[in-house]
Parts: C-alpha cells; sequence; structure tokens
C-alpha cells in the first residue's frame, strides 16, 4: 500500500507538516528497537497514514521474540488521511492475528501537543496521562512562533520550544516508561544551534541515546516530498544515565543500500565540557582526523580578543535608508553576495542586493567602524565545497570610514572594531581549511553558520595565526594550498 500527502493542497501539508515516510526507511527504523516487553503499549503521534505503525507490527510478526500482544495508539490531525489510517491498522491486525499476536488499536484525530499538554499539566482537573513502552515517530517540522496555541501549551508543562518536532519529541519522552523506547526520524537542526539548546538539554536530560543514523543525501529519506531539511535517526531510551558508547551509523537512503556502523564514545557526540551540548555526528573518517586536529588546539575566540557577531544591519528595518549605488552620504552595506573569492568585490552594481546605506543618526548604531574584518557567510548547505566560508574586508581595498554588514554575515571583530591585520589572514586561513570544514560539518545539522557555532570552535593561538597570516602572500591561494599552509602552521606550534 502506498499512501502520499501529494493529493493535499501544498499549504495545508505545510500547516501539517505533513511529509510521509518511506517504507524503506519506516523498515529501516522499526529495525532499530532493543528488546521489547511482552505486551507493548505503542504510540505513533503525528501517524499520517500509519506506515510507522505498520512498520513496527510487521517487525514484530516476523520477529517475535517475547512479544504477544500490541496496544497501539495513533495521533493524527489530518481528517483527509484518517481513511487511510484506519485500513493501515486493519493490516496491522491482520498481520498480528496471522502472527498469533493479539492487536487492538486507538486512533484519536485530535491535536496530540494540547491533549497531552493538558493531561501532563498535572492540576486536579486534568486527566491522567497515558504512558506507552515504545514510540516511533515522524513528528509534523514546522516552526510555532511565541505566541501560538502549540507554544502556550507546550510551556504549560515547562517546555519551550520554536518547532513542532522538537516540540513532539519533548511531548513523546514525557509519556515513556521508564526504559520505554524511542525511534524518531526528525530534522538534524536540534542538533545545534542557539534555539535548540533547551530541547538538547531536556532530551539528554530524559533520554539515553543509543543510535544515531544520517543520510548522506538530504534528498534520501523523503524523496517524494521534496524535503531538502537533512534528516536524522534516532534511538533513545527514557533513562538518565547516558551510555558510554554509542552506534552512529549512515546510508545513502537508497533501498538495499549499505549501511556503516561505528562505534563511539558518548564523550564524542556530547562533550562534556560543552555548556551548548552539541550532537556531534562523525559520519566518516575526516570527521575523525579533524576532531583530533580542533581538540589538540587550546586557544579560543575569547583568548585571543576576537568576537563573532552577526551582521546588524537587518535591510528590511532599515529600507528607506538603502541605495543601489554608493551616493553622497552613504557609506558600504556588505550581503553575502559581494564575496569574491577571499575578498570582496564592492560595489557590484548587477547584483539586485543593495550596494550602500545612508549614514545618519538612525543607522550609525548599525554600521561598524571601517576596518580589516573577517566576513563569514550565515547560509551555506551541505552539498557545497565548504560550509564555512570566510572573506576579508580590507579598508585598503573599500574606501570608507564606516561600513554596514548585513544580517545574512557573520563578522570577526575586537570588541566593535577591525583585527589586527595578520591575525585576520591567519583566521581567514584556518577558517577556510578542510579540518575546520569537516569538524563543522561533525555538529552542523542545518544551513545555517550562527556565530554561537564559530565562537565554540577551538582555534590556534594567536602567535600561531599571526604566523599562518605572514605566510599568505595572496588571498587568491587553492583549497590545496590554504590546507598546506594551515597543517604547517599547526604543525609547527605543537
Ligand atoms: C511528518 S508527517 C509523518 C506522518 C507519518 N508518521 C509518516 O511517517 O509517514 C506528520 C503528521 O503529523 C500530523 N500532525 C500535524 N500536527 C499534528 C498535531 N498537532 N497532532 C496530531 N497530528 C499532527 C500531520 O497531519 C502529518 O500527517
Amino acid at each position: 500500500m502506498k499512501i502520499t500527502a501529494k493529493g493535499n493542497p501544498r499549504e495545508k501539508k505545510q500547516e501539517l507538516g505533513q511529509f510521509l515516510t518511506s517504507s524503506t526507511v519506516a523498515k529501516f527504523m522499526a529495525s532499530m528497537f532493543g528488546p521489547l516487553p511482552r505486551t507493548i503499549r505503542l504510540l505513533d503521534a503525528g501517524a499520517g497514514a500509519g506506515a510507522l505503525t505498520l512498520a513496527f507490527v510487521s517487525q514484530c510478526c516476523e520477529n517475535r521474540g517475547e512479544v504477544i500482544a500490541i496496544e497501539a495508539t495513533s495521533y493524527e490531525l489530518d481528517e483527509e488521511i484518517l481513511d487511510a489510517l484506519g485500513a493501515t491498522m486493519c493490516e496491522c491486525e491482520r498481520r498480528c492475528s496471522e502472527s498469533g499476536i493479539r492487536f487492538a488499536f486507538t486512533i484519536h484525530s485530535t491535536d496530540f501537543i494540547q491533549e497531552m499538554s493538558s493531561c501532563l499539566v498535572g492540576d486536579l482537573f486534568s486527566t491522567k496521562p497515558p504512558a506507552f513502552d515504545v514510540a516511533i515517530v515522524n513528528p509534523p517540522y514546522r516552526k510555532i512562533n511565541t505566541e501560538s496555541v502549540e507554544r502556550r501549551s507546550l510551556r504549560s508543562i515547562g517546555v519551550e520550544t520554536s518547532n513542532l518536532y522538537t516540540g513532539f519529541i519533548a511531548m513523546i519522552h514525557r509519556l515513556l516508561v521508564p526504559g520505554g523506547q524511542l525511534v524518531g526520524i526528525t530534522p538534524r537542526s536540534f542538533c545545534n544551534g542557539p534555539y535548540f539548546r533547551p530541547f538538547r538539554e531536556d532530551f539528554l536530560n530524559h533520554l539515553e541515546l543509543r543510535r544515531l543514523h544520517v543520510f548522506e543525501s538530504r534528498k534520501a529519506a523523503f524523496r517524494d516530498d521534496c524535503v531538502l531539511q537533512e534528516n536524522i535517526i534516532f534511538h533513545a531510551v527514557k533513562g538518565y544515565y547516558q551510555p558510554s558508547e554509542i552506534v552512529v551509523s549512515s546510508s545513502s537512503g537508497e533501498q538495499g543500500d549499505n549501511i556503516t556502523e561505528k562505534i563511539f564514545s558518548f564523550a564524542e557526540i556530547v562533550h562534556p565540557n560543552d555548556a551548548e551540548k552539541f550532537i556531534h555526528i562523525p559520519s566518516n573518517t575526516g570527521h575523525a582526523a579533524a576532531k583530533e586536529i580542533m581538540d589538540g588546539l587550546s586557544g579560543s575566540l575569547s583568548s585571543l580578543g576576537v568576537t563573532v557577531s552577526t551582521g546588524r544591519v537587518v535591510d528590511f528595518r532599515l529600507r528607506d535608508n538603502l541605495r543601489k549605488e554608493p551616493e553622497r552620504g552613504t557609506v558600504p552595506l556588505l550581503y553575502p553576495c559581494h564575496f569574491n573569492g577571499g575578498t570582496v568585490q564592492w560595489p557590484k552594481l548587477v547584483a539586485r542586493k543593495p550596494n550602500a546605506i545612508l549614514d545618519n543618526a538612525e543607522t550609525r548604531p548599525w554600521l561598524v567602524p571601517s576596518g580589516m574584518y573577517l566576513l563569514v557567510k550565515r547560509f551555506t548547505s551541505k552539498e557545497e565545497r565548504r560550509r564555512i566560508v570566510a572573506c576579508v574586508f580590507d579598508p585598503d581595498q573599500v574606501k570608507a570610514e564606516w561600513v554596514g554588514f548585513e544580517n545574512h554575515l557573520n563578522y570577526f571583530h575586537a570588541n566593535g572594531q577591525g583585527l589586527e591585520r595578520h591575525l585576520a589572514m591567519g583566521l581567514y586561513a584556518f577558517l577556510n581549511s578542510t579540518v575546520v570544514d569537516q569538524y563543522f560539518r561533525r555538529f552542523s545539522g542545518h544551513t545555517q553558520v550562527n556565530a554561537t557555532d564559530l565562537r565554540m570552535l577551538t582555534y590556534p593561538d594567536l602567535d600561531t595565526l599571526q604566523g599562518m597570516g605572514l605566510e599568505m602572500t595572496s588571498l587568491d591561494l587553492t583549497q590545496d594550498e590554504i590546507d598546506k599552509l594551515v597543517s604547517k602552521g599547526l604543525h609547527a606550534c605543537r
């Protein structure tokens, strides 16, 4: 049975965060559970047409073990998919009866977040929340803004999160019995980034991570639905002590493809001293080598006297002050489109973006005094050659007293001023190196390159960076030349 949500209008699908799991991925997820209890209370929240419940039930039927009964509970808001969900439950019933497993199911066509938060709030009027031994889930993905009903419901039980999928996961682990298991497929975005920090903490405080699986291609898991999220599958157990080791696997996502698997110490996945609790996923050998090198560096941005910030000019807020071309009373305004190899091309009149911003009382607080800055793009994708793309803003090249860096850029500075020239050049080489790129890919699960991500990297010490800067004869180096220069610099500082 193949049911897609393609018949739904696009907006409805987006509103519901509806991306259906392929049977190959569902089967793979069902195979990830550890030993199961004899009677299983199963939860599928945001069940769609029931692909995940069907895969789980089929797995139990084929590989029955001790299981004698399954009680399946599904939550699904989309009325148009309920018939398909009902039909899938009947199919589960049939398979179980053939295998001698008792099967019962309940479909709730209600809002999972609202219904469960009112149970979990635990006041005099709330009903007791249900308990589950197993949950298999592909939750809906959608941003939820601060004042939305979902956000308020989640807040009522102490969960502060900005996406529906993290809200679902936070809710689900509260419904699991101790030792209960969860296999979920979600965007990888929760693994880093400041917005997901409270969620990561909540997740790691209540769930013991046992396995992580990533796909090599962003299109793999939901090809039918053109999802361009990077996805991750995790297996976790309700409990309070992380294991010493965890399995990390990866595959292309194609049917019958090879799955590569490796065991890592948990400390490699979540670094014990990392206050941000980033979840690193080393899925290739380059990632492992990069970690070794980065772990050997003792410097931090603050020890270098350097800060990284997000570009301060939010263009739509200062719209009236923007100019396509420089004119009297304006200063340069830099966007990612001005990146030109290692340096900037400014002005760039063929680009659609403005090149200048008026320098006046309204805009001055968002400008910085001209100087030597290192700029890094804030959005790059997994498919690009490098995730961290840095270039140098050189005041000798772009003459101005003040300059505006737009919000799609991060900029490295020294307490709001430009950087010393050789330090800026050394940072340029280091940040554009393959080592940093590979390290970044271990933990970054989305297209953003946050200032926090750049802040939490380890850095070479000042002398080493300045030494690298001195060696930079030009900003027009090949990747190979950059890597050689950085490798030589790091070797010398050991
Ligand atoms: C990403 S889809 C996954 C569907 C199915 N689990 C699968 O893997 O094929 C998420 C599902 O959650 C449903 N959904 C969205 N918001 C919901 C809510 N608040 N309560 C219950 N279901 C919801 C959507 O209609 C959609 O079918």
